[in-house]
C-alpha cells in the first residue's frame, strides 16, 4: 500500500487547471447507458472511481474506451441489465447505474453500494422513488432486483424526504426514457445534478428546473449522442484553496467554476485570505495568520456550506487564531479526520454533529491513515502547514478524487511524494 510522505512548512505559489468534476462524471457516464448511439466526453479526471465506472459500462455491453481525459461511449449494444457485486461494491457512484439501466432496460439486478465510510449511507429514497415508476423490487438470492412489468418505467410524483443528489440522479435517469411526466420535489439542487442535465439535454432529454428543488422530467422515445465536456471540480478546487489558505502562499485556480464555489468561498474570505474571483478564475493569497470563522459552520445542500470540503476547511483552521464551529448535517461519520489532525497538534473536541477547533499556532508532523477520500485530502492540507515530517498511509481513498494530487502539490512548491 502507497504513502504520502509530506515534509510541511513551504508556501505554495503558482496557477493550477482544476481537474474535471469527479461526481458530474460519474453520474453522466451512468446517463451514457440511456444513449443509443455515442458519446464523448471530455475533462474526465483519471481516477480510480471513474476507471471503475468503464468496467461497469463494459460489463453491461457497452463500448467505453478511455484516453487521457476523454472517454467514448457507445451504449447502441448495452444488453445485460446484471451490475456484478464486486463493481457494485467499488464505489458509491455504482448506484446510479441501475437508475440508468432500468431506463433503457426495464430491469436491473444489483446489490448494495459500496464507497467512502461515512455513516449510514441506506438507498430507501432510490427503491421508493423507482417503485413509484412502477417498478417490482424484490430480493433475488442476496440481490436486489428491480423489474418494470410493463417493460418501461412510468412517470410519477416523487416528494423526497430530503434533497439526496444520488436519489434526484437516480430518479432523473430513470425517467429520461420513461413514459409520460416525473415530477421531483424537494430535489438536490448540487452543480453536479446540473451538469448531468445538460449533458441529458444534449443527447435530446426534455428536462426542466436542474438546479432548483422542483425538477420535471418529459419523457422521451430515444436519446442521441452528443460531445460533451464536464465541468470543473469545484471540491478539488476548495482543497487546494484550504491547502494555500493553510500553508501560506498563493494561488490562481484557472477554470473554476465561480458561481458554483461561492458557498465554500463565502466562508474561506472570512479566515482573513485575499480572495478574488474573475473570469473563471479564483485567486487566493494568505498573508499573515488566518482567523477563526467566528459563526458555526452549517454543512447543508447546496447551495449551502458542502459537507465534501468540511474536512479540508477544518485542517486550514486548525492554525488560525480563535475557535471555530462546525455542525456537520449531511453525514453521520464525517468526523473521522480529526483523530489524525489531533495527532499532528490540532486541539479538536467532537461532540456529535459539531466539532470544535480550538486553533493552535503550528501543527506538527505525524503518521496517518487516510480514512475516507476528503479526510485523507484534509490530512494531506494538514501536513503540508506542519512542521516536520508525515506519513499519510491509505492513499487509495485520496486517489478516488484527486488527479494528479501530488504532481500539482509538487508544482505549487509543496514537498510531497508517494512511495
Ligand atoms: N440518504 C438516505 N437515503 C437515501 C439516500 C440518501 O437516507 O436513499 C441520506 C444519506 O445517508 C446522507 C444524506 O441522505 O445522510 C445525503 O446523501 P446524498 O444522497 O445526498 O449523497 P450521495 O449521493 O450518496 C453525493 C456525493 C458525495 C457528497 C454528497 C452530498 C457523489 C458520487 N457523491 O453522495 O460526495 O458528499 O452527495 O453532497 O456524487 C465525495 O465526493 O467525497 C462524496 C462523498
Amino acid at each position: 500500500m502507497q504513502n504520502f510522505i509530506i515534509t510541511g512548512g513551504n508556501r505554495l505559489s503558482g496557477e493550477i487547471q482544476l481537474q474535471g468534476s469527479k461526481n458530474s462524471t460519474l453520474p453522466i457516464m451512468a446517463a451514457s447507458v440511456l444513449v443509443n448511439g455515442k458519446c464523448t466526453l471530455e475533462s474526465c479526471p483519471a481516477l480510480t472511481d471513474v476507471y471503475s465506472a468503464a468496467r461497469i459500462l463494459n460489463g453491461l455491453g457497452c463500448k467505453c474506451r478511455l484516453s487521457g481525459n476523454t472517454a467514448e461511449i457507445d451504449s447502441a449494444s448495452v444488453s445485460r441489465s446484471e451490475i456484478p457485486e464486486r463493481l457494485m461494491g467499488e464505489m458509491r457512484s455504482s448506484i446510479m447505474f441501475v437508475g440508468a439501466v432500468l431506463g433503457r432496460l426495464g430491469e436491473c439486478t444489483f446489490s448494495i453500494p459500496g464507497g467512502c465510510e461515512l455513516g449510514p449511507r441506506p438507498i430507501d429514497m432510490h427503491l421508493a422513488a423507482w417503485s413509484k415508476m412502477g417498478a417490482e423490487i424484490s430480493d433475488c438470492g442476496g440481490r436486489i432486483c428491480c423489474r418494470m412489468p410493463k417493460g418501461r418505467a412510468h412517470g410519477a410524483k416523487i416528494s423526497l424526504s430530503f434533497p439526496s443528489v444520488g436519489a434526484t440522479e437516480n430518479v432523473i435517469l430513470c425517467a429520461v426514457l420513461a413514459e409520460g411526466e416525473t415530477v421531483i420535489n424537494n430535489a438536490a439542487r448540487e452543480p453536479e445534478i446540473c451538469d448531468m442535465c445538460r449533458f441529458l439535454r444534449s443527447c435530446g432529454a426534455k428536462i426542466r428546473g436542474d438546479g432548483e428543488s422542483r425538477i420535471v422530467v418529459e419523457g422521451v422515445e430515444t436519446l442521441h449522442g452528443c460531445e460533451y465536456r464536464v465541468m470543473p471540480d469545484r471540491i478539488a478546487g476548495a482543497t487546494y484553496l484550504a491547502m494555500t489558505a493553510a500553508a501560506g502562499g498563493e494561488i490562481i485556480l484557472k477554470n473554476a467554476c465561480i458561481p458554483e464555489s461561492e458557498p465554500f468561498i463565502s466562508v474561506l474570505e472570512q479566515t482573513g485570505c485575499c480572495i478574488c474571483c474573475k473570469d473563471g478564475r479564483i485567486y487566493l493569497r494568505r498573508g499573515g495568520r488566518l482567523k477563526a470563522i467566528r459563526d458555526r459552520i452549517r454543512t447543508m445542500p447546496h447551495p449551502g456550506f458542502p459537507t465534501d470540503a468540511q474536512a479540508v476547511l477544518m485542517a486550514a483552521l486548525a492554525t488560525a487564531e480563535g475557535t471555530s464551529v462546525f455542525e456537520e448535517n449531511i453525514f453521520d461519520c464525517r468526523y473521522r479526520h480529526t483523530d489524525a489532525l489531533i495527532k499532528m497538534g490540532a486541539d479538536i473536541q467532537v461532540m456529535g454533529k459539531a466539532a470544535v477547533i480550538r486553533g493552535v499556532r503550528r501543527l506538527h508532523g505525524a503518521d496517518a491513515e487516510a480514512t475516507d477520500l476528503r479526510g485523507g485530502a484534509a490530512m494531506v492540507v494538514a501536513a503540508l502547514s506542519a512542521d516536520g515530517e508525515s506519513r499519510i498511509g491509505s492513499i487509495f481513498h485520496i486517489d478516488r478524487g484527486y488527479e494528479k494530487f501530488e504532481n500539482i502539490i509538487t508544482s505549487l512548491g509543496g514537498s510531497i511524494r508517494r512511495e
